[in-house]
């Protein structure tokens, strides 16, 4: 049994809590997988009318984690089935996506919030998209949205420099909806939660597709194409540079390569 993700359903709310606080809340393939399966599973529950996605008080996610990236990339297709399904998942999600954020929320943990129809942050969070620094490139369709909601210049600092957003320009960009101390972001991301579930869900659904028009075959085609960049720098001597600096808990070297 995998306790890195828990899943609870309770009052017409899924909630999926990453679990992994010893590294971070960094996804493995076998996270994405979980994830995916109970975003599915909810999308199809008639009692689940929102579902809450949030990490620990400390830490959101630290994002991919860098040993599988290191370890799975010369099989790329089935290494990454899992995040692929995770991603389209959230794309796809017709019911509210509510994301509570303490924390860094790193790569994936700060791409995958812009999926979320809401999202609550503690005073701590900071958002950062570091993938460049380690040879790779945008993710999860944050090269469309990221432009898109934060304007061109702010994404190009995020990621191009890879220059982490503190939580206050993020509500100021409108990237979050609301600062609370940490404390209590789990308790604010369920009650808004439970509103969402005492509302009529075609209704929720009917509105949420209609805001959402036409959006998800340019973000799944988006994918496709940042997917096979991806690909191809995971294969590449910057990233297996980056991700061994890492684990060896040294700065990179790019100039010997
Ligand atoms: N993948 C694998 N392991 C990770 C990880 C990741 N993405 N992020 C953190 N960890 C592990 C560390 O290796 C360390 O493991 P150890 O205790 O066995 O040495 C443990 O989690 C704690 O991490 P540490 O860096 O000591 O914590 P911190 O509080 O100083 O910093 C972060 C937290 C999130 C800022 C920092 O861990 C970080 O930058 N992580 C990498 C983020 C990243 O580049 N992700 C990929 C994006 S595509």
């Amino acid at each position: 049994m995998n306790h890195d993700v828990l899943q609870d359903s309770s009052e017409g709310v899924m909630t999926l809590t990453l679990n992994r606080v010893d590294k971070k809340n960094a996804f493995t393939q076998e996270m994405y997988g979980l994830c995916a399966d109970a975003m599915l599973a909810a999308a199809d529950d008639p009692s689940v009318h929102a579902l809450v996605l949030q990490g620990h008080e400390t830490i959101f996610s630290a994002g991919n984690d860098i040993a599988d990236f290191l370890q799975r990339a010369p099989s790329i297709d089935s290494a990454h089935a899992q995040v692929t399904r995770f991603l389209r998942g959230l794309v796809t999600f017709p019911k509210p996506l509510i994301g509570a954020v303490c924390g860094p929320a790193v790569g994936v943990g700060t791409t995958m919030l812009f999926h979320c129809d809401l999202v609550y942050a503690g005073d701590n969070a900071a958002f950062s998209m570091p993938f460049v620094n380690l040879g790779l490139c945008a993710e999860a369709a944050s090269s469309l949205l990221a432009p898109q909601l934060m304007g061109y210049h702010r994404a190009a600092e995020a990621l191009l420099l890879g220059e982490p957003i503190m939580v206050e320009a993020a509500l100021e960009m409108g990237l979050v909806n609301r600062i609370v101390p940490p404390s209590e972001v789990s308790a604010l991301a369920r009650r808004q939660a439970l509103k969402l579930a005492a509302k009529p869900l075609p209704a929720l659904m009917q509105t949420k597709r209609l805001m959402k028009q036409g959006q998800a075959p340019a973000l799944l085609a988006q994918m496709d194409e940042e997917g096979a960049a991806f690909a191809r720098l995971l294969q590449s001597p910057h990233s297996k540079e980056a991700f061994s600096a890492f684990l060896e808990k040294r700065k990179p070297d790019f100039a010997k390569l």
